[in-house]
């Protein structure tokens, strides 16, 4: 097993002040990230933060957490943001390559909470001055994760895995050496139509697929949760983070949410990690690593929930995990187009122009559509991963009237 370690220890002395940065503040991560930020104030100072077109919100929260640089990525709300910080001593900025040079000004610790793949260039930006990058943008990995791991041990910057599960793994890991792992195991809630026939699953609402069981997240995410295909881009995102192959990856529903991932080792130990289902849990666990800080998440008080389940993940009703698997196995540009495929087919779901099934069958055949034109070759650069990603989101949005007529 080629397996290799994730990230450099970096000794942070309680009194010592971190700098931060969050790409993506005003997104169900950012929130989080900024609760705790608030409950550490003597700990931590911000250096930049980030969004996209929320500029009311953006400007709310450098204003409390005393930025001094806040970015929007369209152009368009840059008026409003400069005027909501108006004498506040805040620098404003927009553009996408502002969103990348806060990314590069100087701070010991990135949130990368982007949602997409437009998160990439931000993202590696901040690998590139070897920072300390909570990574909770897994595209980053999906699109372009041998690109992302290669360059993070080139400048010596560090890793922390933000995904429950990959946190879990993360700290399951220290349990022991990383040549006696013999497999890890991630679990998945299952989403909302764990228990749902083929039938009802066919004809699911956005509205129903919203409706995340155990977790607070943004649109997209809470989508792949219902397909599973968010499992699916997690296996992709631990192939890269630990250096795992896909035989090595297994997946567990349990619909509980409580046990977020195992690492067996050879002797046959198990070790889990276990927590209520709060991302400020991983987020608290990346914020003060190596050390900790005290989370305001609630206890895990396992009398009162008193069982655990696990099952087999249901391939024939959730065909996305299946799919993901075998792009990560077929590796080259295939997880990149997987990625993009499935951002284009989730947001014509969410805007109702496409049902529930379609999200997997338009990936399927985007896939299918990308191996034709011998679109497959591993991506050697981000620009290249974006120029796949362009391409197969261009032959997903071909591919859509068919796929939604098939469907109907
Ligand atoms: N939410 C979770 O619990 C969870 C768990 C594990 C992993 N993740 C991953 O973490 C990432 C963020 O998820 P989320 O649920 O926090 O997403 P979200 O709630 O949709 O937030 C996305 C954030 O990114 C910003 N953004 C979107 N497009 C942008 C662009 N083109 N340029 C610059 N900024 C942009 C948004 O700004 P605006 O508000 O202005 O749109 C917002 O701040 C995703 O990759 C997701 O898969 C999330």
């Amino acid at each position: 097993m080629n397996v290799k370690p994730l990230a450099r220890p970096q000794a942070v002395a309680s009194s010592t002040e971190r700098t931060v940065t969050i790409l993506g503040a005003t997104g169900s991560i950012g929130a989080s990230t900024v609760d705790l930020l608030k409950r550490e104030r003597a700990r931590f100072r911000v250096v930049a933060l980030s969004a996209r077109r929320n500029a009311t919100a953006l400007a709310r929260l450098a204003r409390e957490l005393d930025a001094r640089y806040a970015v929007i990525a369209d152009p368009n709300a840059y008026r409003e943001l400069k005027d909501a910080l108006a004498g506040s001593g805040i620098e404003a900025a927009a553009g996408e390559d502002a969103v990348i040079e806060a990314a590069e000004r100087p701070a010991d610790w990135v949130m990368a909470a982007i949602s997409g793949s437009v998160g990439l260039k931000p993202t590696l930006a901040a690998i590139e001055r070897g920072a300390t990058v909570a990574l909770a943008n897994k595209e980053c990995l999906v699109c372009a994760g041998a690109l992302f791991m290669r360059r993070a041990a080139a400048t010596g910057a560090t890793i922390l895995p933000v995904d429950s599960e990959h946190n879990a793994i993360f700290q399951a890991l220290g349990a022991g050496r990383r040549e006696d792992v013999r497999r890890i195991i991630l679990t998945a809630s299952g989403g909302p139509f764990l228990k749902w026939s083929r039938e009802a699953i066919a004809a699911a609402t956005p509205q129903q697929a919203l409706q995340h069981p155990n977790w607070s997240m943004g649109p997209k995410v809470t989508v792949d949760s219902a397909t599973l295909m968010n499992k699916g881009l997690e296996l992709i995102e631990a192939h890269h983070l630990f250096a795992l192959k896909s035989q090595e990856i297994d997946v567990l529903v349990h619909p509980q949410s409580v046990v977020h991932g195992l690492v067996e080792f050879r002797d046959g130990s198990v070790v889990a990690q276990l927590g209520a289902p709060d991302m400020r849990i991983p987020i608290a666990h990346c914020l003060a690593w190596p050390q900790r800080i005290a989370g305001p998440s609630p206890r895990l008080d396992l009398a009162r929930i008193a069982t655990l389940t696990f099952e087999q993940a249901d391939l024939v009703r959730f065909p996305a995990l299946a799919l993901a698997r075998s792009a990560l196995e077929a590796g080259g540009a295939a997880p990149t187009i997987l990625n993009a495929a499935d951002e284009v087919a989730v947001a014509e779901f969410i805007a109702g122009r496409i049902g529930f099934p379609a999200i997997a069958s338009l990936v399927e055949a985007t896939l299918a559509a990308a191996a034709q034109r011998g679109l497959m070759a591993e991506p050697a650069s981000v620009e290249a991963a974006l120029g796949v990603d362009h391409v197969a989101r261009s032959l997903a949005l071909d591919l859509l009237p068919e796929i939604a007529a098939k469907a109907s």
